[in-house]
């Protein structure tokens, strides 16, 4: 299949971009690299020892978008691009708005006039804001509380009424749950901007000596040991996942939407022994307030994936551990200086 990835320099993007071109697909990229480095295109390319055609364009540039679709018989796109960070979505909400939904609506707009039925959209867990119960299933109710979970929720409902006035167009939803970890070469992997706000890459960088010590947004939350419980993912297993997506969007016309996760929650104590057990690391920590907008506990019922998509996380937290520790050993910089 022709893929058109767009946002594939990210962190999710580069990982998905190697599974499929190892799988044989054959892909197109587009990214802007407000938020990555195209390094890491470089190093895709040499893990799979493949090559692809990329553009630096920006999804509100409706000329860059309708050149790409002339250009490239595209069959199906793998939509990643957009701005992710909840905190920064409060302070500059016009800025995700645009970037996210107008973005998406262009890129939507301009497949429609090419003809190019078929996508996976990123979403996220952030959809069922608090929900009722744990583990979480596709049905339950959607709910946000910021800029960027509403952009998240508005483009799954743009997405359902375009398939509604149009049942030719296929759509799949994942929503993410925590994804983690690093490809196992340690040539890809996360490479937040400044300091970063989850925890994952924190931890790896209190590890590495980058940072001081971790700050736990709370001990006194309902769970066993008061710390906020998430479901992690694997980055190579929800790459996976895609291509499940791309394998059923193929053979199907409608809108579905999917879990993507393992189904187990780990606290922050928890996974703060697991990345010390695993790497031999200690990682010095401190209980501060709870971080405003968090939850006690989110994790899927992955079921649904598994059924309809035949996907389920086949890493666990050995792996995530290990190959996060790996990418950042060998990339202490992240992709910085590179060029
Ligand atoms: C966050 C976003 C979510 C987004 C996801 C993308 C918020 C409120 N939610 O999810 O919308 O889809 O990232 O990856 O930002 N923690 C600490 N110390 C830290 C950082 C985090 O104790 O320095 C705790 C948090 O309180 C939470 C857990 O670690 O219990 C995971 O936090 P994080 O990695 O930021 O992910 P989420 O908040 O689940």
């Amino acid at each position: 299949m022709k893929i058109l990835v767009t946002g594939g320099a990210g962190f999710i993007g580069s990982h998905t971009l190697v599974e499929l071109l190892e799988q044989g697909n054959e892909v197109v990229v587009m990214d802007n690299f407000i938020n990555s480095k195209e390094e890491s295109l470089r190093r895709v390319k040499k893990i799979t020892g493949k090559d692809f055609r990329f553009y630096q364009a920006d999804m509100l540039d409706t000329a860059a978008l309708d050149k790409i679709f002339e250009e490239n018989e595209i069959e199906a796109v793998v939509h990643f691009a957009g701005l992710k960070a909840v905190g920064e979505s409060c302070d500059q909400p016009i800025r995700y708005y645009t970037n996210n939904i107008t973005g998406t609506l262009k890129l939507i707009d301009s497949m429609s006039r090419h003809g190019v039925k078929k996508i996976v959209f990123s979403s996220s867990a952030t959809v069922y804001g608090q929900p009722k119960e744990v583990p979480i299933r596709e049905d339950f109710p959607l709910k946000t509380s910021n800029p960027y979970g509403e952009t998240k929720l508005m483009t799954e409902r743009i997405l359902s009424d375009v398939v509604k006035a149009d049942p030719e167009w296929s759509v799949v939803i994942l929503r993410y749950f925590n994804p983690i970890g690093a490809h196992s070469s340690g040539l890809i992997g996360e490479d937040p901007k400044g300091i970063p706000n989850n925890l994952f890459p924190y931890i790896t960088q209190v590890g590495s000596g980058k940072l001081q010590r971790l700050r736990v947004f709370g001990d006194d939350y309902p769970t066993p040991d008061g710390t906020g419980v998430r479901d992690y993912i694997h980055v190579v297993d929800l790459a996976q996942a895609h291509l499940k997506a791309l394998e059923y969007s193929a053979k199907s016309q409608g809108i579905e939407y999917f879990n993507i996760g393992t189904g187990k929650g780990y606290s922050v104590l928890e996974m703060v022994k697991a990345y010390e057990a695993i790497t031999g690391k200690t990682i010095a920590y401190e209980v501060v307030d709870r971080r405003p907008g968090d939850i006690a506990e989110c994790y899927a019922d992955p079921a649904k994936a598994q059924k309809v998509l035949g996907w389920s996380a086949k890493y666990g937290i050995e792996e995530m551990c290990r190959d996060a520790d790996r990418w950042q050993t060998m990339n202490p910089e992240g992709y910085k200086d590179e060029h």
